[in-house]
């Protein structure tokens, strides 16, 4: 397994992370359990939740899983929730954490996100009630999601003119069906020192290449459910069928390059899959031991039409 520090900390991360937001709710505690038993198994400690997975059950499943393991693994959580006003205020930060420190079975979070930008609440606020929670050790570290490029430069200039702990996290959706982080966000990322975890990496499992065109995701499969009108698309499919040329020419898998090629964005902290079962993370760990190379990723981008051009503003530092 390799290890990254994520963005400018001393946190040490697996590259093939855990997404959790099927955990308390797809998957029960057996099935939990026997994928993060997995995930410890083979090195994997980045372990991703929040306080709203399973209404709270995903952070409790996790608990008894990592029961008798709790130093193998970085447990990140998050709080708050999409347009909730007051989630980003010193109240709600202080009652979430207590929950999840809770539910997660910890006393202490390794990184603790704010899971949407919060409008109604000073940043500054934010930042400050985060801080104290770092200073009286209930979490290590700092991260947000779903912030824009300026939400997150903002938060992090309130944390320096405070002197307070900074982001060193920003989890949003990316993959090769959604790249519009590399325009803003990474670049901003790259300048302050925060690393990028993309989420959504496999497009909900589109990406694996498990869903075939004009016939019906195999029942049980996440894509059978709600979300598979967003992503079974002709678009959609179209760069699959692109994609999986690619990969096999380089004798992978395509569900292989889409994590492998996140892996390989040199701003990218750990990416984190959201694995319902002990096989598909063994086979995320495998995706992210091939290593693309420059030419590779150029003739990726080329093979799918996309333009050459840098991220905005250049790679910053
Ligand atoms: N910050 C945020 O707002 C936010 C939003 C979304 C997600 N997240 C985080 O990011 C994580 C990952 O995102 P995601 O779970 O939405 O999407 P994802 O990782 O792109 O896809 C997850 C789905 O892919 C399938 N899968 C995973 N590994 C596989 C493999 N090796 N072979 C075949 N299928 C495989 C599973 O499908 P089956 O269920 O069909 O087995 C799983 O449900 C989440 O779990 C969560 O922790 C954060």
């Amino acid at each position: 397994m390799e290890y990254r520090t994520l963005g400018d900390s001393g946190l040490q991360v697996s590259v093939a992370g855990l997404g959790t937001n099927n955990f308390g709710g797809r998957c029960d505690l057996e099935q939990t359990k026997a994928v993060v038993h997995k995930a410890i198994e083979v090195g994997l400690n980045f372990i991703d939740t929040a306080e709203s997975y399973g209404r709270g059950l995903s952070e409790e499943f996790i608990g008894k899983a990592i029961e008798g393991h709790r130093q193998e693994v970085l447990l990140t959580t998050k709080f708050g929730g999409r347009g909730k006003p007051g989630t980003g205020g010193r109240s709600y930060i202080k009652n979430a954490v207590h929950g999840s420190l809770q539910r997660l079975n910890t006393d202490y979070i390794d990184m603790l996100s704010i899971h949407f930008p919060d409008p109604s609440t000073p940043i500054e606020e934010t930042m400050r009630a985060l801080d104290d929670l770092v200073r009286a050790g209930d979490v290590r570290y700092l991260g947000c999601s779903n912030f824009a490029a300026w939400q997150l430069v903002e938060a992090e200039w309130a944390a320096k003119t405070a002197h307070s702990s900074p982001f060193i996290a920003s989890q949003n959706p990316y993959s090769l069906l959604q790249r519009n982080v590399e325009q803003d966000l990474a670049p901003a990322c790259v300048k302050y020192g925060v690393g990028v975890i993309p989420y959504s990496p496999l497009a909900g499992g589109f990406l694996t290449g498990k869903y075939r065109q004009n016939e019906a995701p195999t029942e049980g499969t996440r894509l059978a459910g709600g979300q598979g009108a967003r992503q079974l698309n002709d678009d959609n499919f179209a760069k699959l069928a692109k994609l999986e040329t690619f990969a096999h020419e380089h004798d992978h898998t395509v569900g292989e390059l889409a994590l492998a090629w996140l892996a390989s964005q040199p701003f990218v902290g750990s990416v984190i899959a959201g694995a319902t079962k002990p096989e598909q993370v063994e086979e995320n760990v495998r995706a992210i031991e091939w290593h693309l190379s420059a030419e590779d990723m150029k003739a990726l981008d080329e093979a799918m039409g996309v333009g050459a051009e840098p991220m905005r503003g250049g790679p910053g530092r």
